[in-house]
Parts: structure tokens; sequence; C-alpha cells
């Protein structure tokens, strides 16, 4: 018999938690100096506006279902679960292997889960925090008991390395999480989900899809790369993490002192910081590692999130909040009670 838990979010008979997490990276570090090579650009610069120094570049051959599978590895091993136990295997990316199959069926495959389902979620950076919320209610609704939740990108393909108002701004990475039922008063206390689609062209890659395929005759080189009004992101992005904190804080009855860390997404250290002058809290409680990676997209929040762990940053009990922005333009954010895993 379950009881109503009051300090979750709506619906949520069974409280759903983080059991396990993990990270791959890419190999290849390329530093600013690197991109100085063959762009218009200083390492003050990308310093100065980013707080970017490095970031990390897939080989030839490392496709996004690699660095998925890869960190699905380490966050099943971290949460003690096999591949067989698990229900369901969400992967959020913009940069699917290919159209079709889905890079879920790839993962699938490699890891041997063969009972699970799965399917891919697209809405850009935003897209793993978006996934979290979204497994988490298959627990919640007690469908299912293991759900694995990965974002991975390799951001590097959509690069055009002849802009340099994109092209030093991201990297390749991804994060994996394993969520499962934990004990009354842990895990995701309150979410929020938000999408702004008027503010949709400010944040583009325009070929590849059904209305201008890459292969159409109309396709401009740089149709095929990421596009970005770089100012308009920057001020939706300043104006928007905190804002959906906020949100996710109020959805669980919690306001910002109380968060033991806040783990926002890793676009630009500017952002990160308007986002914790927002909230109000010490540089101590706000984690960054942009520097080392630049926006890895769907992975940035979940590499934030096993490397925060891996420096013993969160404590069981403690609040931890996850924001996520992105094209769309779109955001999410999830309030999390560290811990209370269930003796199984
Ligand atoms: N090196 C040197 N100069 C540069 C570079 C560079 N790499 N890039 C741009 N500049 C120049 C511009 O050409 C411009 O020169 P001008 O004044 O002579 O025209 C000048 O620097 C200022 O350019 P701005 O774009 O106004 O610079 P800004 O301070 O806004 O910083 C930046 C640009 C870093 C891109 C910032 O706008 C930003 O971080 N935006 C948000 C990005 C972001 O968060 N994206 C999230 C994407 S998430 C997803 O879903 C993919």
């Amino acid at each position: 018999m379950t009881t109503e838990q009051p300090n979750s979010p709506q619906g949520y008979k069974t409280p759903v938690g983080i059991l396990g997490v993990g990270h791959f990276l890419p190999e290849e570090i390329v530093t600013n100096a690197d991109l100085a090579k063959f762009v218009d650009t200083t390492d003050e610069w990308i310093v100065g506006r980013t707080g970017i120094r490095a970031r990390r570049r897939a080989a030839p051959d490392q496709a996004t279902s690699d660095l998925a599978v890869a960190a699905a590895r380490r966050a099943l091993e971290a949460a003690g679960t096999s591949p067989q136990e698990l229900d369901l295997i969400i992967v959020a990316t913009m940069t699917p292997d290919c159209p079709m199959p889905a890079t879920s069926s790839i993962v699938q495959h490699q890891l041997g889960a063969t009972q699970a389902g799965g399917f891919d979620l697209n809405i850009a950076c935003s897209g793993f925090v978006y996934a979290l919320v979204t497994g988490a209610q298959f627990i919640a609704a007690g469908t299912f008991r293991r759900v694995l939740v990965i974002g991975a990108d390799v951001m590097t393909r959509l690069m055009n390395w002849q802009d340099r108002s994109t092209c030093v701004l991201f990297g390749d990475g991804a994060g994996a999480v394993v969520l499962g039922p934990v004990a009354q008063g842990y895990g995701i206390l309150g979410m929020h989900t938000g999408l702004n689609g008027a503010g949709g062209t400010s944040l583009t890659v325009k070929a590849g899809g059904s209305r201008l395929p890459g292969w159409s005759e109309g396709v401009e080189p740089g149709d095929k790369y990421l596009q970005m009004e770089g100012p308009e992101v920057f001020r939706f992005a300043v104006s928007v993490m905190g804002e959906a904190a906020i949100k996710a804080l109020d959805h669980a009855g919690l306001t910002s002192d109380e968060v033991s860390l806040f783990i926002p997404h890793q676009a630009n250290a500017r952002i990160i910081e308007a986002s914790r002058k927002r909230l109000n809290l010490p540089p101590a409680r706000v984690f960054s590692n942009v520097e080392h990676y630049g926006n890895t997209s769907c992975g940035s929040v979940p590499i934030a999130l096993s490397e925060a762990l891996a420096q013993e940053r969160i404590q069981d009990g403690d609040l931890v909040v996850l924001v996520g922005f992105g094209g769309g333009l779109s955001w999410a954010s999830a309030a999390i009670r560290w811990g209370g895993k269930l003796k199984e």
C-alpha cells in the first residue's frame, strides 16, 4: 500500500530517485589555443565571454551511442543494476547516430538490455532533464522499477568550424542515471518543464529534417550546422535558469536557501553566475565544469552531476537542483532529495 507524500509532485505515489550515475568523455582535448590556429579567436576572448578553456571531441569513429553506452555502463554499475533489470531506456540527444534506428535502440542492443523498451527524446540541451522527469513518471505510476536515462551528444559534428561565434562553445560527452523507487521523502520532490516555441528560430540546425532534407538542392553549406543568435539566447538563459529552479522548488514546497547544490546546464560561466545570484546562493553551492568541457548539450547536466558525486559534493539528504535550457526555446528543472535507497 502506498501513502500520500505531501512534498512530492502531484500523483507521485511512489517516490522516484537516482540510484546510480555515470559519465563518459572522449579522450581528445581541444583547447582554445587549438581553435585559434584555424578560426579568428583568442583564449582571452573565449575565457572572458564564456569561461570555457577546453572541450572534448569524439574520434571520427565514435558516434553518440558509443558515448551513451559507456556512460550507461558506469551508471548501471554505480546503481548495482544489471542491464537485464532495465524496463525502459530513454536517450536524450539532438545528435542521434542516424534518423533511424533510434539511438536508444542501438544502446539497448549494445547493453544487452533485452527486457527494456526505449525511445529517444529531442528537446535540444534541455533533453536530459526532460528525459529524467519523463522517465520518473513510469516509476511513480508503478509501471516500471528501473529506467535508464541518458543524455548524450556529439555536438562537434554540428559545428561550422568557420563560425567563431558557435564552434568555440560546444563539446562532446554523455552522462547517465538509473532511476528507481526510493524511500518516502527522497528522490524527485519537484519538477518543472517549459517551452517558448516563438523563440525557436534563435537556435537552429536548418537542414537534415523533413522541411529541408540534407540532400536537398536548396541546402546552403551553413544550414547543416548549428546556428545561434548568441545574445538573444544569452538573455533567455539568464532569465530562465533561476526561474526554472524556483519553479521546481515551489512545486516541492521548498525555497532556494535550502538548496545544497545547484547543477545548471553548463553553457556559459556568465549564465551560471547570473543564475547563482538570482537564487542568492554562495559559489560553494553551485557546480560548474564548463571550463573543462564547454557545452555538451544533453550530456552537460548528468556529466556535472556525476563529477559532483565523484568530488563528494553531494551527500545523502542533500537537496540538489538540476536545470537544463536550450533550443526550442526550452527548459526543465528538478529538485531532488538525494539518497533514500531501498534495500531490495
Ligand atoms: N572570438 C572572438 N570574437 C568573437 C567570437 C570568438 N569566438 N565570437 C564572437 N566574437 C565577436 C563577435 O563577432 C562580435 O564582434 P563585433 O562586435 O565586431 O561584431 C563580438 O565578439 C561580440 O559578439 P556577441 O555575440 O555580442 O558576444 P556576446 O558577449 O553575446 O558573447 C556568446 C557571445 C558567448 C555566444 C553569448 O552570447 C552566449 O553565451 N550566448 C548563449 C549561448 C548558449 O547558452 N547557448 C546554449 C545553447 S543550448 C542548446 O540547446 C544547443
